[in-house]
């Protein structure tokens, strides 16, 4: 039997990302719909262990749903990876009276609540929120979608200048396991090539495509770069091919932490909205231990476990979309 929702939090963790406001107003104004009471909790799980509990209303989430960052806050706890932490964090959940949790976040986030799950019982439903896209069980995560048009406008602003200078440039976008944001920020930017977790490049590949470039009057080259690719950052990469190629003018722009923040777009609005109702119409619904997410346009509800073990692959059109458009074979 379901337990009965009269009261449920909602906590962001791990990385932030745009979106993540919007789906914490999701929450708030649907569990208030269906007569649920809300409790936000700062700073992630390090805020259940500290007691840091407020009760929001849905005026508390007005003139957020245009904002970056989470005005829950966010943190990677360290204590709660402990077993006394949970404890701590279980006692705070009594004493407050919350019958279910939402965690709005990514891979970690969803660790830790499957452990609390197991070990304490507390209802858990996810949200996916996380820049990187690298969650099983949804197509798209909160906030890949604005990182990814972040990314894109850099990418444009540096295309203008690496033309004027005929110069070769390699740009690291974020994704430490993955190269989601790098595969379509390549695609949508016109980069000659992306080199990711998910493919393997050689940096002889990246040396005979340049060269194959400069031999056929490209006087500019855009590379992306995902943070985990094989190789290495896109410094450790740029000073390879220095070193094989010394007449190009290469140079390396890093995008770094812009990519997590501004205002989320239209896209991760509405998958934020969607999935804030869904995690909470889970909740009631009696679903534990999973996280919603869309597949196929469907709304659907995925084991933590699965999330978290299994991988997304990248669709692998995607990644020849970027070697096609870029001319001929040139191996
Ligand atoms: O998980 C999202 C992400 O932005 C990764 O792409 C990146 O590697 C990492 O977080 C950076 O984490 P932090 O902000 O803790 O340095």
């Amino acid at each position: 039997m379901a337990k009965t929702m009269k009261r449920i939090a909602v906590l962001t963790s791990g990385g932030d990302a745009p979106g993540m406001n919007a789906s914490i107003r999701a929450v708030v104004r649907s569990a208030h719909y269906f007569g649920v009471d809300v409790y936000g909790i700062y700073r992630g799980y390090d805020g259940m262990i500290n007691g840091s509990f407020v009760e929001m209303d849905d005026r508390s989430v007005s003139n957020i749903i245009q904002k970056g960052g989470t005005i829950l806050k966010s943190a990677r706890s360290e204590e709660f990876r402990t077993k006394e932490g949970r404890k701590k964090a279980y006692q705070n959940i009594k004493k407050f009276k919350i019958d279910g949790l939402v965690a709005i976040g990514g891979n970690g986030t969803f660790t830790g609540a499957e452990i609390f799950h197991k070990e304490y019982g507390v209802p858990c439903i996810g949200a996916p929120g996380t820049i990187d896209n690298d969650l099983y069980g949804t197509d798209f995560t909160i906030g890949y979608d604005t990182a990814v048009n972040t990314a894109l406008s850099a990418i444009d602003k540096i295309r203008d200048t690496a033309d004027a200078h005929e110069r070769i440039f390699f740009i690291e976008v974020m994704g430490r396991d993955t190269g989601y944001i790098a595969v379509r920020s390549a695609i949508s930017g016109g980069a000659e090539m992306a080199l990711m977790p998910e493919t393997k490049t050689s940096i002889q590949d990246v040396i005979s495509k340049l060269k194959y470039g400069t031999s056929h009057s490209k006087a500019s080259h855009i590379i992306i770069v995902a943070e985990g690719d094989e190789i290495g950052r896109a410094t450790t990469i740029a000073e390879k091919v220095k070193k094989a190629l010394p007449g190009l003018d290469t140079k390396v722009t890093t995008l770094g932490h812009v990519q997590r923040g501004g205002a989320p777009s239209a896209a991760d609005r509405v998958l934020a909205s969607r999935l804030g109702l869904g995690a909470v119409e889970g909740l009631i619904k009696g679903k534990t231990n999973v996280m919603a997410g869309v597949i196929n346009r469907t709304l659907c509800y995925t084991a933590f476990k699965e999330c978290i073990s299994k991988k997304k692959p990248i669709n692998n059109d995607l990644i020849r979309i970027i070697e096609v458009l870029n001319g001929r074979k040139y191996k």
